[in-house]
């Protein structure tokens, strides 16, 4: 195969924008020309004219459900990784609240073994905990999982992690990063049962913020990063979705040194609770999307270094499921071809730089899990790249969402910009509307 030039891009890469043209050649970034390019090298390549567009290095997303196994009839990870693909994400951390769960060394290695035959982007598998595999946790081997998912507080899947000698077991043994799900069970528990007095079973779905609340939030990461500070643990918090947890984190930006870390997801930063009478349950997440201010407050820590990374939590359930009433509807909902999309179209609306959009959406993610030769455009490295066109409008329908689910929040949402190529390992899995399902996707390695 001849090797693909990328040829005068707006190579938007380690907080600088340039025009340059990159080089792929076997699977890796050859060569980076911000000046001339040799006539040897244009002759024999694949030129691809990418004048005023744009290349990033693939998005890594470091949150994703994508169901399998076990929960096919929601989504698989066929289906889910060419929506992925379609919107830039090259890389993928999945979690393991599947059916069965990913709680032991040999459930993990069942599920590599799967997206080795099925993933078309990069993957790696979160082990999760509960109150009693500590044993499991401790014999799994760093350079084969991303790091360990504690649910401390309950949500899909039932892994609620509250036994006070684990969560210290966990926080002073682990070596890898822990990834937590932040919610006081508790909390939501007492709110649960007060609203259900005064509403039976009908509860609008517009306190689910007022269930799942900013308190219930607030108390669990204290709790997290009480733990991490007494440990010296490697803590990243997922989805923060309040002002208030702000506060808690230190604002610099992602260094080897910064052991505690945290993560936004973007509908946190697209939605507020405006929207959950136009949206309804299509917008119940755990946690849930909060206030106006809020969100505002969760885009000025991203910009501030508060916040390290953006990612999804995508998280699909059937149209039916979420067409239930607001205690049976399941929380979540698709993302993944989304996400670039939509925070691109914020810095269309001059919320966010692009060089913040990549450093929180591909390079950090690398750093904080020790992705090895990915996350960034740089010579040697994995050639995952994603070459978007910032002015071509289109709307978000039924006629272009890939999830297995077939629907999205952002149903009707105008986008200018649109994806065009996305590259995984060098190879074209996204090209303008069609999808290479004979390429597959490797296992992340760690750096560790
Ligand atoms: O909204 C959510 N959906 N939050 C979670 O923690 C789990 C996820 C799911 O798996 O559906
Ligand atoms: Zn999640």
């Amino acid at each position: 195969m001849k090797p693909f030039l990328i040829h005068e891009a707006t190579i938007v890469n380690e907080n600088k924008k340039q025009t340059g043209s990159v080089l792929i050649s076997e699977g890796i970034i050859d060569t980076i020309y911000y000046k001339k390019i040799p006539r040897n090298i244009i002759q024999s390549s694949e030129t691809i004219n990418a004048k005023g567009k744009y290349l990033f290095p693939g998005v890594i997303d470091e949150h994703v459900h994508f169901r399998e196994p076990g929960l096919t009839y929601k989504a698989d990870i066929l289906s889910e990784t060419k929506a992925a693909v379609a919107g830039g994400i090259t890389s993928y951390m999945e979690m393991p609240n599947t059916y069965p769960q990913t709680i032991t060394t040999r459930a993990l290695d069942e599920k590599l073994s799967l997206a080795a035959v099925k993933s078309l982007a990069n993957y790696a598998f979160y082990i999760g905990a509960t109150n009693d595999n500590l044993d499991e946790l401790l014999r799994t081997d760093p350079t084969k999982t991303c790091g360990i998912k504690v649910f401390m507080g309950a949500s899909t899947g039932n892994m609620l992690v509250n036994n006070p000698d684990t969560l210290k077991h966990i926080f002073s043994e682990v070596k890898i990063p822990i990834a937590v799900h932040s919610e006081d069970e508790d909390i939501i528990q007492k709110n649960l049962q007060l609203y259900r007095k005064k509403y039976k079973n009908n509860i609008p779905v517009y306190l689910h913020p007022e269930i799942r609340s900013e308190e219930a939030c607030y108390k669990s990461t204290v709790k997290a990063v009480e733990l991490a500070n007494q440990y010296n643990a490697r803590l990243h918090i997922l989805h923060l979705s309040t002002a208030s947890e702000l506060e808690l984190l230190e604002g610099r930006s992602y260094s080897k040194n910064k052991l505690i870390t945290g993560e936004v997801c973007v509908h946190h930063l697209w939605f507020d609770d405006s929207d959950y009478k136009s949206l309804g349950t299509r917008i119940k997440w755990n946690p849930a999307i909060k206030t106006r201010k809020d969100r505002e407050a969760l885009l000025e820590a991203v910009k501030s270094n508060k916040i390290d990374t953006i990612a999804t939590d995508h998280a699909p359930h059937t149209w039916e499921e979420k067409n239930r009433d607001y205690l049976h509807s399941p929380s979540g909902g698709p993302m993944v071809q989304h996400s670039l999309p939509a925070m691109l179209e914020m810095h269309n609306r001059n919320m966010i730089d692009l060089e913040t959009i990549v450093e929180k959406m591909c390079h950090t993610p690398a750093r904080i899990f020790s992705v090895e030769k990915r996350g960034f455009i740089r010579e040697g490295y994995r050639a995952d790249l994603v070459l978007v066109n910032p002015d071509n409008p289109w709307t978000v329908s039924k006629d272009n969402i890939l999830y297995k689910c077939h629907w999205s929040p952002l149903e009707g949402t105008q986008f200018k910009n649109r994806i065009e190529k996305t590259f995984v390992n060098g190879q074209l899995a996204y090209d303008n509307g069609t999808i290479n399902e004979d390429i597959r996707g490797k296992a992340l390695t760690f750096n560790r």
